[in-house]
Formats: structure tokens, sequence, C-alpha cells
């Protein structure tokens, strides 16, 4: 474990627990990419593989070729205008319009540290002296330009967390046209590419394709990291699947546009590169100031995809997700959102209270429509003033009375919005990101609030923050719907109008950080029309993310396998609802549907008062199975035993505790098949040596037999049936 520099070999190394990751500096001034796989101990010769003497000639021998040079060499971070005609990591231009950037190595430090990012969400270390940070300085002497590589790792985790710091050195203004995080150059070994794309209510299912000669491209310019394409790219060798095959694995911890590239190029080396997306951005950075790029996380895998994912999980549980929520049960909740819509008022609220309150649920959530003068979504938004008709009394009365029955009170908020029909927007029109002269685009009939400014932030601040004060709210459904457009800012001068997206996320981050240092208590949930802002940023601040508007329990298997990739279980926003499904009209069992919505966060999304009574009697036994699992599902070691999106007829996971001692394994039927025989499941992560026995039964079998001979699940009669095993180590 650790990061070490080799100097007469000009060689960084990075180990952590089971990877190693080196960087050469090639004639004192080129910093290349030279390993990143298997943890290697002694790795002497390794600076050959920047193959620095071979064709195409290397300029500090023969004086010549710089550009094939530049073309070739495996950078660790990509110039740009100088010859290297690859997918570049930094375009920087000067005052003059020059805008070529080459970066030379100057000097490094080794901190057993890592620090936080100025305004960003970023991994960190929970204890003093477990994390280690690499820094490379390097510099465009011509342009003033110092550009700081960060690589950091912790001691209990393989991820390796980069980033990148810019400052201006130089007496004039830079512009900076592209910016990414995190670059490397590999040979190619005719890689796939996997990516989680999707669209509203089918987010982040899992796609690959082969990585063929040209760039590969997962983006958002949508101004959020999208319901469309998820920030993970990752590259994986031919046959990887869940236990076998290389990754090489990348995800950001950005909430905005970003862009993930592979491109395979002439020589047969593969770029792999993510940041921020340039296209729109531009930032302008005066003498002496700094910008600091969002953070990517990499992870490598010589076990397949199953290690990544376990990665991932570990890192974001324990380095990423800063809520005391994260280790904790949460609290099953009932939202009203599937239940009445628009139409609710005190009394109908509180009716669901205490019907909910009587099956176990711990929890009432007060979804969209509760203020202003909303009763659909064609107004109010930025009026955050509770609507007296529908609850009398305001807020106060409605939570002392659903407290009363004996539940917590959560609340929803879009506070990044305004509906042209809003107090607001009469009196600030200027607020909203438009272009002046160009009517904007609504979706949803909403516009953006323009957070690039201070007092925008400032107002919704203070109109959340008074809604939070004005009663006991344990929970905040934090939802934003809608993507940036007609991108103009009111207050920023013509050349910083590229800085209005990112600007925009840093508000947002700003607002969420004040949330959650003042209001300490209180269980936050993103949520972007569903899952359109799942990703690491958002972790930072809210312990758990609506996973999608599509809470069908079979659209859910793909939806959550997808998400469960990369995201842990732990943060999974997931609830019953009620059929024929009101996304798609599908009709699946009330058991079914519990045992997908385990997998996640619990909740229901119903009106309880108006389900029957066998279905309100299983809430009963459900809410007693999330207690009884959710430790489990929450802190466990995840396995995707088999996938209904790969195979269409059946699902199938498990998690496995971190001692080892039980394993629930979530099987789902989709599609019933005849004249077949029972099937078998292998299972994974178990002892080999220990014995497990299937609750309720007095089937006993080894970790070694469950893992190599499995055990057989007699096909249940119908589709979309599912079964819940539960095996404890007795042995
Ligand atoms: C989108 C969310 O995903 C839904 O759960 C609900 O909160 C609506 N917005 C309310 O407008």
């Amino acid at each position: 474990m650790g990061i070490q520099y080799d100097k007469d070999a000009g060689i960084f190394q990075i180990d952590t627990r089971s990877t190693t990751y080196l960087i050469g500096i090639a004639d004192g001034k080129y910093v290349g990419h030279i390993y990143y796989g298997k943890k290697i101990g002694d790795c002497r010769g390794a600076q050959r593989l920047m193959r620095t003497g071979e064709h195409p000639f290397v300029p500090s021998e023969n004086l010549r070729e710089k550009c094939r040079f530049m073309d070739n060499f495996p950078w660790e971070y990509a110039g740009w205008g100088t010859g290297d005609y690859r997918e570049s990591s930094i375009q920087v231009r000067t005052m003059e319009g020059y805008s070529a950037c080459e970066l030379y190595y100057d000097s490094y430090e080794i901190l057993r540290e890592k620090t936080g990012l100025k305004g960003l969400p970023a991994t960190f270390a929970k204890e003093e002296g477990t994390a280690w940070t690499l820094n490379i300085i390097c510099r465009d002497k011509c342009i003033g330009l110092k550009v700081i590589l960060s690589y950091s790792i912790f001691d209990d985790n393989d991820g390796i967390m980069r980033s990148v710091r810019l400052v201006n050195e130089g007496d004039a203004p830079l512009y900076i046209d592209r910016v990414l995080s995190a670059s490397w150059d590999m040979d190619n070994e005719a890689f796939e590419m996997l990516s989680l794309t999707g669209a509203w209510a089918r987010e982040r299912h899992m796609t690959r394709c082969p990585v063929t000669y040209g760039r590969h491209v997962i983006s958002s310019i949508r101004g959020e990291s999208s319901h469309q394409e998820n920030p993970f790219m990752a590259l994986l060798t031919p046959g990887t699947d869940q236990e076998k095959g290389q990754v090489y694995a990348m995800n950001f911890i950005y909430s905005g546009n970003f862009l993930a590239v592979a491109q395979a190029s002439q020589y047969d080396s593969v770029r792999m590169a993510m940041g921020i997306h340039p296209e729109g951005f531009c930032w302008k950075l005066m003498p002496g100031e700094d910008f600091q790029a969002p953070e990517v996380v990499c992870v490598y895998s010589d076990e397949g995809l199953g290690k990544m994912t376990r990665t991932f999980h570990d890192l974001y549980r324990e380095h990423l997700i800063r809520s005391p929520y994260v280790h904790k049960d949460r609290p099953v909740l009932i939202n009203n959102w599937e239940a009445t819509y628009f139409n609710f008022n005190t009394e109908k609220l509180v009716d669901i209270a205490k019907e909910a309150k009587a099956c176990g649920i711990e929890m009432l959530v007060m979804d969209d429509g509760w203020f202003g003068k909303r009763n659909d979504d064609n107004s109010s938004l930025g009026d955050w003033t509770v609507n007296e008709e529908k609850l009398p009394g305001g807020l106060k009365n409605l939570v002392d009375q659903v407290k009363a029955q004996g539940l917590k009170f959560g609340i929803w908020v879009e506070p990044e919005m305004v509906s042209p029909d809003s107090d607001l927007y009469r009196a600030h029109p200027d607020w909203a990101i438009q272009i002046p002269g160009r009517a904007p685009g609504l979706m949803r009939a909403q516009l953006v609030l323009d957070l690039s400014r201070p007092e925008v932030v400032e107002y919704v601040w203070e109109s959340i923050s008074a809604v939070l004060n004005s009663a006991d709210i344990s929970y905040v459904k934090w939802d934003m719907n809608r993507q940036l457009c007609d991108l103009g800012s009111a207050c920023l001068p013509p050349d910083r109008q590229g800085e209005l997206m990112h600007r925009y996320v840093l508000g947002v981050y700003e607002l969420l950080e004040r949330l959650i240092t003042q209001f300490p208590h209180l269980l936050l949930e993103n949520c972007s029309g569903g899952g359109g802002r799942f990703d690491g940023g958002m972790l930072y601040y809210s312990p758990q993310i609506w996973c999608s508007d599509d809470t069908d329990a079979v659209e859910r298997l793909a939806i959550q396998e997808g998400t469960a990739l990369v995201y842990p279980l732990s943060c999974m926003g997931a609830h019953v609802s009620d059929c024929p499904n009101h996304a798609l009209g599908r009709v699946t069992p009330f058991t079914t549907r519990g045992h997908v919505a385990l997998a996640g966060t619990f909740g229901y999304e119903l009106d309880i008062t108006k389900i029957s009574q066998a279905d309100r009697d299983e809430i009963k036994e459900q809410t007693k199975l999330y207690h009884k699992y959710h430790p489990l599902v929450r802190e466990g070691d995840y396995y995707r035993i088999a996938s209904w999106h790969e195979n269409h007829l059946y699902d199938c996971w498990q998690v496995v505790s971190k001692d080892r001692t039980e394993t629930l394994v979530t099987y789902v039927q989709v599609l019933s098949q005849i004249s077949f025989r029972s099937r078998r499941l292998r299972l994974q992560g178990l002892d080999p040596r220990g014995l497990y026995q299937l609750e309720d039964t007095d089937e006993i079998y080894s970790g070694e037999w469950l893992m190599n001979g499995g055990f057989l699940v007699q096909r249940p009669f119908g589709d979309f049936i599912s079964r819940l095993y539960h095996f404890i180590k007795v042995g």
C-alpha cells in the first residue's frame, strides 16, 4: 500500500491493496502512463512500456519528429494543439486567441492525506493517516499555466481518485475551453465498452459495445448527469463476466455535464478519459486564480465486474456518502405521489398516515403540490409557501397530526426551479436561465433558476430553510424535473457565459452543503424526475437517490441491476407501488414488488386506504422483512447471479454479510416456462468451509457446494413470481 517515487527510473508507483498504477517521467519532462493492473511487487524495467526508443522517433534522440512523438506517446494527461491528435485533456486559450497547451513535468509531492476539493463533492478519509495523495506538478511555461495532477488512495480500498487543478501563473487572463479530470493511454486489448444508458423511467441499463477504431463517447450536455447516459464507463477485456476478465472503470463524482471517451487510435492504443463536457464550457481564469476540476474514481479489477462493483460499493459507503444515515436503517416511508398526485389535503394525508402506521410504516412523505396554488404542474415553483386551502393551519398542523399517528414526516421540494406562473418569476424574470430575445424552451412548464447568482442561491436557501424550520421535518426529497437549455445568465459578462453550467452545479452543491450542515438530522433523498441525477456528486450529500419513476417490479430489475453495478444498494430508492403500474400498466404480484424493493431503501408509493386488505396484511409482513434484512442488504457484499436483462427469463442477486455468516438470495422468475427441470443457482462469496442452513428448512449445504454445485429452485407456477432464500451459517 502506498505511493512512492523511484527517482532513478523516473517512476511513480501507486499501490492499492490489489492494484498497481505506474506513471513514468520520460526524458525528464513527459508524464506518461505506464501501467494499471494487478499488483506487482518488483516493477523494474517498467519504463520501457513508454516505448520512447521506438518509432515514431523521440525528439530528444534525433531532434525531429516531435509531432509524431506527441501523437504516439502514452500520455497520463494529454495536451492539445502541439501534435497529439487524439482526445485532449486540456485546451487553454490566451487573450490573443492562441490555444495550444503542452504540459511538462516540474515536480511532485507525496502526502499521507487526502484533502477535499474546493466547492465540490469528493471522496474523503475517515481517519488521519489512512490516505495517500500524489500531486504531480506540470507547467506550460509559454502560457504561464500550472497543472496539478492529483492521485489519491485509501488504505482499505482499491479505488484510485484522480482530479486536476489549474493555476494561472501568468499576468494575463486565460480561457479554459476544456479540462478533463482523468485520462490514460493503454495498449488495445480488443476492449468492449460498458456503460449505463437509458431514458426517463428506463435509467441505467447495462450496454456493451466493441471498441473499434475511433471515438466512443458517453456524455451529457443536459446540465445534469442525466437519465440518458450515466457518468460511468468501463473497458473490458474479451469474455469479461461477473467473475473473470479485466475491467478498467471510471466514474465521475459530479452532477453536471460530463464526457467519457474511449478512443482506439492508429498505433493500436486506447485512450480512456473523463471530465466536464467541453461543449459550451469556457472558464476565464484570472492571473493568480485556480480552477478545480471534479474527481474521477478509477477502479481496476482482474476478477470481472463483480469485484469492480464491490470496490465501488465499499468506497462509496466508507469514503463518499457523508450522511450519518449511511450505516443506519432508514424509516420505511409512504409517499403520496402515486396515491393522490396533486389532489390531496390534510385529511387525506392523515388518513394515509393512520393506515400506514397500522401496517408498520414509519414515515409519511408529502410529495409535490403542497405550496403556492399548485394543483397541477403548471405553476408555483419558487413560491415556497404552504397552500392553506389544501393544508389549513399550515405545515405545522399537518405535521403535528401525522406525528400524532406515530409517523415521522418528510417533504418534497424542487428548489432549483421556477414556474413562469409564480410570484417569484413575476418579481424576478431575470433569475431564470434564458437568453434575452429568445423565447426559452419549457419542460414540464418550468424554467431553471440561475444558481450561478449568489442572490438566487440566497433566496432559495432562505425559502427552503424557512419551510424546514416551520415544522418537525425528518426527511427531504430534493427533486429536479427538467434539464437545462437556452443557456444565458443575466449576470455573467459575455466572456463568462460559458461558465454558467458549471457555476449552476456549484450553486446546487452550495445549497446541499448548507442543507446538510444546518439540518444535520435530515434524511435527504435526491431525485431528478426519477433517476436523472444518480451520481457520486449527489451521493456525497444524500445517502439515497430515487432510482426511477418506473416502479414496475420487472422494469426495476434492469434499472436496479445497472444502478447496483456501480452504486451501493444502501442508496437505491426503491418503493412498492400499486397495480396496474402507473408507468406502463403491468400487473405483478404484491410479494414480488416487495422483494424487488427490498434491494434498496424501502417504502411505498400507493394509496394505502384503497388497496385490498390482503395487500395491507402483506405490508405488515414486508415492513418486518425490511428491518430483518436491511442491515445485510445495506452493508453486505453484492453478487449478481443472473440477469433478466440478458437472459430475458429470470433475475437473481445475492448479498453476503462481510463476515460471511449469512446471505440473502433474491430470485425473480420473470417468465414462466413449461417442461423444464428445476433451476440451478450457484452462489458466490461464501466461506467454502462453512455450513449454511436454508432458513425455515432442514436443508444444510457447505459453502463450497453452494458455490460450485449450487441449489435448486423449483420453478414457480406463473410469471413475475419471486422468492427470497436466506442462508445462515451454522458451522
Ligand atoms: C418526479 C419524481 O420522480 C416523482 O417521484 C415525483 O416526486 C414528481 N417528480 C413530482 O413532481
